[in-house]
């Protein structure tokens, strides 16, 4: 974990937050190659949820949410830690970090009982700071898909099953922030709320853990480094039937990466009002909060139903700890040197392709290859940079290093005869191509 977290602030993917003013623990910056990497994922999550099927439609809903949404959620009363306070070093801890009764950092035994400690962000809304009017900070993106059920249904005419898609921020109070970009207060998550008939619910569910468990796998995640956890009893969340978490091994150990949750008709059903008119099947509180009644027609039997809903909840943040995880490999090279590579899939990498004059500020070869960067940079395919600094090993190591799959020389072949080098990231082998095919070559090499 350590070479990782430096190579990701020696080269622009992840800073400590704050970190002029002593830092925020928690928090965390994406750099000038963290936030392509970051986009990319999540573009790729988008796609394959969104734009590759044709059941699910998206959404982008507030963060500030309303405390009745997460009063009638479950959250206000349950979504808690049990925090324990070391009374002789004055650390904090969550519950389950004791062991043996005694404070991990000092050994005391000297702890207060565990009382719970909601995580949730409170913030004020308008000028008046009176205590009443506050508003959370979203702790998951999923209760805003589902208030906005019925505005999804009534303005796509959509029928069972179908799914809504959201990517977004979520934030919580973590007790004990750490490793790195894994467990933090400002967190995105990409989550897709399945809507389903009752009944189905069970085959959606697997349907799902097998498509996700696919999609990491597309991403350049290892199949041997992922392990699914049926999640049981007290560990299953106040709103869940049943849970699948699909488990990675990240460098501080094995823990989740997503969670597929049958959440049932428990938020529909809690957020609906009336209740005991549609017929819920599963233990949701008894309320008449809300104005609506977030239920669907059922065509074939003519009435209204609550659908069930699988719940595929992915960390964005954890999903690029992983992915640079999966792609950082320092190799050994035939003169005893080593090089750091991080082998990203294509569609990952930051940078698609690096530009490289053979010599720095040569205006010939500087302006060829301005000429080929914006012909690549117009296919539309991802960033494409110039690097016009001069020493073309330098250059190769450190497009190796932050994972550029192609770096194209443009030497004086190329100003004489139309001629370009290609280096190739991961074999590390160099071809000669005409210039006039480095953007199909460039095309076909991304979309293969
Ligand atoms: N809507 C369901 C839900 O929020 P969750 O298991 O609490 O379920 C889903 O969170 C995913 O969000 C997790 O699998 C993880 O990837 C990510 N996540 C949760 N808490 C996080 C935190 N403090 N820091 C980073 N990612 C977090």
């Amino acid at each position: 974990m350590d070479e990782l977290v430096a190579l990701c602030k020696r080269r622009g993917f992840i800073f400590q937050s704050n970190e002029i003013y002593g830092g925020l623990q928690g928090l965390y910056d994406y750099g000038p190659l963290g936030v392509e990497l970051k986009n990319n994922l999540k573009q790729s999550w988008w796609s394959s949820m969104v734009y590759d099927r044709d059941d699910v439609e998206g959404l982008d809903a507030s963060i500030l949410t309303h405390p009745d949404v997460l009063r009638f959620s479950g959250h206000e009363d349950t979504f808690t830690d049990p925090l324990v306070d070391c009374k002789k070093c004055k650390s904090r801890w969550r519950l389950d970090q004791i062991t043996d009764s005694s404070c991990p950092s000092c050994g005391s035994a000297d702890l207060t009982d565990p009382r719970p400690f909601n995580l949730m962000f409170k913030t004020t809304v308008g000028p008046v700071d009176d205590g009443s009017n506050f508003a959370y900070l979203r702790p998951e993106t999923a209760q805003q898909i589902f208030i906005n059920f019925k505005n999804v249904i009534d303005s796509t005419s959509r029928s069972l099953p179908f799914g809504i898609a959201q990517i977004g921020k979520a934030f919580r109070n973590e007790i004990t922030p750490r490793n790195f970009i894994f467990r933090v207060r400002e967190f995105e998550q990409m989550e897709l709320e399945f809507f389903v008939l009752p009944g189905t619910d069970d085959d959606w569910h697997k349907k799902w853990v097998d498509s996700r468990l696919k999609w990491w796998t597309d991403q350049g995640i290892k199949a041997n480094k992922i392990k699914l956890l049926n999640i049981t009893g007290d560990d299953l969340a106040h709103y869940s039937k049943s849970t699948v978490d699909i488990m990675y091994e990240f460098p501080h150990g094995l823990e989740e990466l997503e969670g597929i949750a049958n959440r049932t008709d428990f938020d529909l059903g809690s957020h609906s009002k009336n209740q005991d008119d549609l017929g819920l099947t599963s233990n949701t509180l008894k309320n008449n909060a809300s104005n609506t009644k977030l239920a669907i027609q059922d065509i074939e039997n003519k009435k209204l139903i609550v659908p069930y809903v699988i719940e595929p909840s992915a960390g964005v943040d954890r999903g690029v700890l992983a992915i640079l995880n999966e792609a950082f490999n320092v190799e050994k090279l035939g003169d005893g040197k080593e090089r750091i590579v991080l082998s990203f899939k294509p569609h990952l990498a930051p940078i698609k392709a690096a530009v490289i004059p053979l010599k720095k500020n040569n205006e010939d070869l500087v302006n060829k290859a301005t000429s080929l960067k914006n012909i690549l940079q117009g296919l539309r395919l991802g960033r494409v940079v110039v690097e016009n600094t001069g020493n073309i090993g330098k250059n190769y190591r450190k497009h190796d290093e932050i994972g550029t799959p192609i770096c194209i020389t443009i030497d004086f072949d190329t100003l004489e005869k139309d001629i370009v080098t290609i280096r190739d990231r991961d074999t590390m082998k160099q071809e000669k191509l005409e210039l006039s095919k480095v953007a199909d070559y460039f095309r076909n090499f991304l979309l293969s």
